[in-house]
């Protein structure tokens, strides 16, 4: 689908927050200004978290209190680093969002969504998802 905006990326992004259950994970791949980070602000959104989601330059990990926990990963510093932030034992608590997943692939779950961020142009992004293991299937 087409996003013609920084706010329906957020609209976006607030819609699947909506239908997220514990335990699950998002992978968000794609382009540097794809819009991840904004996307995760309408997770953030729907999830009633408290405080500004952003990606702050050296923090990989920010852990966000809401109606569920959001663990919000950035591991585009990890390129090339192998480091598990050992989110397995808590991720039952809320739901993991991941930008730059391709840097953290050894310790994601099995199953998870992918949501792929394509730049269009300045402001026009093409975003999909493919689901992961079945668990995913009817958030497409
Ligand atoms: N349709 C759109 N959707 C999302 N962002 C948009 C859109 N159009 C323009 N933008 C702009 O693109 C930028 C997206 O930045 P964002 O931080 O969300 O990207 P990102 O994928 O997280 O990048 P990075 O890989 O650096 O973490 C913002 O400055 C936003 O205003
Ligand atoms: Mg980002």
């Amino acid at each position: 689908m087409l996003s013609r905006s920084e706010e329906e990326t957020i609209e976006l992004g607030y819609e699947l927050g909506r239908k997220l259950e514990k335990g699950m994970c998002l992978a968000l791949k794609g382009d540097l200004a794809g819009g991840k980070t904004t996307f995760t602000k309408g997770i953030g959104k729907a999830l009633n978290v408290k405080g500004i989601i952003n990606s702050p330059t050296f923090t990989i990990l920010k852990i966000y209190e809401g109606d569920l926990k959001l663990f919000h990963i950035d591991a585009y510093r990890l390129e090339g680093n192998e480091y598990d932030l050992g989110l397995d034992e808590y991720l039952d608590e809320g739901v993991m969002v991941v930008e730059w997943p391709e840097y953290y692939e050894d310790y994601l779950p099995k199953e998870y969504l992918e949501i792929t961020f394509k730049y269009v142009d300045d402001n026009t992004r093409e975003i999909e998802y493919r689901a992961v293991g079945d668990k995913y299937r009817d958030l497409c």
